[in-house]
């Protein structure tokens, strides 16, 4: 639907390389089927991107509403995006799955994706209690680094919901993957990405600076807390 030009020239080559270890299919079967994928996945796209404007509309009036009672808001900012179909064929091959649509979208949490950026870390609590409340979404999984951070110490609470979007003849209920952090941890994830990146390998920084990293993010998150009391007292 957005681009029905997919051939073999198209960049999903690189997936087809790395499927090539599947030996019962041969290269133009793979190929056939990689294409079929890349342009499902396009037509994916408008259902993913109706699912991020469904959740975006509820946050804005929540924080919208929060703002008139509380005199601020409790979302400083929001972030959404939605997988290329590169990148979710390289996550299906990632974890041995064939390349097809129902795969993409049942074992794939997070082809669509929501940053919600919030002043204090109550307010994380606070928004993941107003979606919860919201009778046509459901929170179907959650892990909170905030109160079990990882061992490189990345904080922030991860949300898979899922919502209904409502098309002229038929109803999808849409897993999106919503991350909540503070603008603190935020800075600290996003620094800590580029920085993972520039490494020569991605996954696997010196020990050192890992160490470094840690105790960052281990600081930050007393600057949070301390931010936190602060406001906190301020109430009073
Ligand atoms: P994938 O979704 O396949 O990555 O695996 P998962 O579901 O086990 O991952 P998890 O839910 O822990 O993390 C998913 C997303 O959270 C990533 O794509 C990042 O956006 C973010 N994230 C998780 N861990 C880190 C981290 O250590 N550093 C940074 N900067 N971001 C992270
Ligand atoms: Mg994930």
């Amino acid at each position: 639907m957005l681009n029905t030009n997919i051939t073999e020239t198209t960049p999903m080559v690189d997936i087809l390389a790395m499927a090539e270890d599947e030996e019962d299919q041969s290269f133009e079967d793979r190929f056939e089927s990689a294409k079929t994928l890349i342009l499902d996945l396009y037509d994916l796209q408008i259902i993913y991107s109706s699912a991020i404007k469904e959740i975006l509309t509820k946050l804005e009036i929540l924080n919208d509403e929060f703002a008139t009672t509380h005199s601020r808001n409790p979302i400083h900012n929001m972030k959404s995006r939605i997988k290329t179909p590169k990148s979710v064929s390289e996550k299906l091959l990632r974890k041995h799955l064939k390349l097809n649509v129902e795969n993409a979208k049942e074992k794939i949490d997070d082809i669509a994706g929501i940053r919600i950026i919030c002043p204090y870390i109550q307010d994380i609590y606070t928004i993941r209690r107003l979606l919860e409340a919201q009778d046509d979404l459901q929170i179907i999984r959650e892990v909170d680094y905030i109160k079990n951070p990882k061992a490189n110490g990345y904080r922030s609470l991860h949300l898979i919901v899922a919502v209904p979007v409502f098309f002229s003849d038929h109803k999808e209920i849409v897993k999106v993957e919503v991350q909540i952090r503070t603008i603190a941890m935020d800075f600290w994830a996003s620094l800590e990405h580029q920085l993972r990146y520039k490494a020569p390998n991605k996954d696997d920084i010196p020990e050192d600076i890992s160490k470094e990293l840690k105790l960052c993010a281990d600081t930050i998150s007393q600057v949070d807390i301390k931010m936190q009391d602060i406001h906190n007292k301020m109430l009073v």
